[in-house]
């Protein structure tokens, strides 16, 4: 198990792989995985069983399995130093899940804000695998034993239930799972809609103009910036009333590690469309070696799948030794 070296701390996190990823995704999680490499030993999974508790297409969901795994690799996750892995390659996640899901109490799932907003958001679906979503998640990650897990601030629930139903296994059986931390960025953490930042940047936004593709032609990038909603004031600066304003200097501050103040300083005097185009150049430039990149790796299939399945055998040793012991610790045979 040779990018598993056992004295660096651990990292594990995962994306869905339903649509286009978006600067979301991008700024909130994917750019912390990317440098969280070096420091640490890191395992990054496609969570394709996630995925179902919304109706796919199954060729389309094929089709963005290989996308986003072809993505992590354009973005610099490198296979050499971390184990990418497609989610249900591991049967074990689908294993410790159905486990956990004997120490979760209904009530607990049942305040999940993720889960209200999409049971009303798919009100025709709500599926069992909808509500329990948060206990596949738990198991993706305690399988793993980690020490962080980098997510966006929307998963920050979902954490913390991880943590209780790890906590409930640990005092009945001992120290079965790590009680791992969430490392939620400081900017970044929530990026918002740039037609409506009072909402989260959504890939499921029906608005098209506000949300920006990670894989977005520069022209499309340039002009949704352009049109992002602001307000009357014409200052650039953070302000409790100036919700589209703050997204922007947030996305800006990110990608050129410049402080709000900074920004403030360098736009003073100028005027919102200034700041606009110098925001979306900054997120072409940002994500330009990106889109090349994922070109080659997108059109070579066999190296793509050659890269998972080494992955999924790397996860696979750790995933198995962690479900055994809460097997063996219940009082399953083995
Ligand atoms: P998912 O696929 O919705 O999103 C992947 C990551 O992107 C972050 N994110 C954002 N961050 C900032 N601003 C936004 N607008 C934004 N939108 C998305 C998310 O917080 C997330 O970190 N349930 C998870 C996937 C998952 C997982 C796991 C994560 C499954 N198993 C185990 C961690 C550990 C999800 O749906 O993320």
């Amino acid at each position: 198990m040779d990018n598993i070296t056992q004295n660096k701390k651990r990292v594990l996190s995962a994306i869905q792989p339903s649509g286009m990823l978006t600067l979301g995704n991008y700024l909130g999680a994917l750019k912390n995985w990317v440098n969280m490499q070096d420091e640490f030993d890191c395992l990054y999974a496609v969570a394709d069983l996630h995925a179902i508790t919304v109706r796919q297409e199954p060729s389309k969901l094929r089709q963005q399995i290989y996308s986003t795994c072809a993505l992590l690799l354009a973005l610099g996750i490198n296979p050499e130093n971390s184990v990418m892995f497609v989610q249900s390659h591991v049967a074990a996640h689908s294993q410790l899940s159905w486990l956990l899901s004997c120490y979760t109490q209904f009530g607990e799932l049942s305040r999940m804000t993720q889960f209200k907003d999409k049971s009303a958001k798919h009100a025709d679906n709500v599926n069992v695998g909808l509500f329990s979503y948060p206990v596949l998640m738990a198991a993706d990650i305690l399988l793993y034993q980690p020490d962080l897990v980098p997510v966006g601030a929307d998963q920050k629930q979902h954490l913390e239930i991880a943590r209780d139903i790890a906590g409930r296994f640990n005092s009945i059986y001992g120290d079965v799972f790590k009680i791992p931390d969430p490392y939620i960025a400081k900017t970044g953490a929530k990026i918002m809609s740039l037609q409506d930042p009072t909402k989260k940047m959504s890939k499921s936004d029906e608005n098209l103009n506000s949300w920006v593709a990670i894989l977005d032609t520069p022209d499309d990038i340039m002009r949704k910036f352009k049109r992002a909603v602001t307000d009357s004031e014409a200052k650039v600066c953070i302000g409790e009333e100036k919700l589209g304003i703050n997204n922007l200097i947030g996305i800006y501050s990110c990608i050129t590690g410049k402080t709000a103040e900074e920004i403030e300083n360098e736009f003073y005097g100028k005027g919102y469309g200034d700041f606009k185009t110098a925001v979306g150049e900054s997120v072409v430039e940002a994500l330009r070696p990106v889109r090349e990149n994922y070109q080659t790796f997108i059109a070579d299939k066999k190296q793509l799948e050659d890269i998972y399945k080494a992955g999924a055998e790397k996860a696979e040793y750790y995933a198995r030794r962690t479900l055994s012991k809460a097997m063996k610790k219940i009082g399953f045979v083995l």
